[in-house]
C-alpha cells in the first residue's frame, strides 16, 4: 500500500528492528514511514482499541505514538530511523510501571 517515492529510495539505509524484524530504511525518513510502509497502523487506541495510523505525519495529531527504543507514547513521525532503533506498535494505553 505504501511505497517510497522513486527518488528518496536512493541513497544510504540504516537497519530498524519492527517488532523483532529487521528492516531497511531510508536515512533522514521517521519511525512512522517505516510502521506505515511495513505494518500499515501505528497504535490502537486505549479505549475501543480500535486501530489508527500515522495521520498528519508532523506531530499534530498523536495517532502515530508507537513505542521506539522501549519508549511508549512516543510520536514516531517526530523520530528520525538510527541504525538498530527498534520501533513497535503501541496497543492500548501505555504501560505504566511502578517504582
Ligand atoms: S502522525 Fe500526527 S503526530 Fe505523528
Amino acid at each position: 500500500m505504501f511505497r517510497p517515492l522513486p527518488d528518496s529510495s536512493e541513497g544510504p539505509t540504516v537497519t530498524v528492528f519492527v517488532e523483532g524484524q529487521p528492516v531497511e530504511a531510508y536515512v533522514g525518513e521517521t519511525a512512522a514511514s517505516v510502521l506505515l510502509r511495513h505494518l500499515g497502523t501505528a497504535r490502537t487506541t486505549s479505549i475501543s482499541e480500535s486501530p489508527r495510523a500515522p495521520f498528519c505525519m508532523m506531530g499534530c495529531c498523536f495517532d502515530c505514538l508507537a513505542e521506539i527504543d522501549g519508549k511508549g507514547s512516543t510520536q514516531s513521525c517526530l523520530e528520525p530511523v538510527r541504525d538498530g532503533m527498534t520501533i513497535a506498535r503501541q496497543m492500548s494505553a501505555r504501560k505504566v510501571v511502578a517504582r
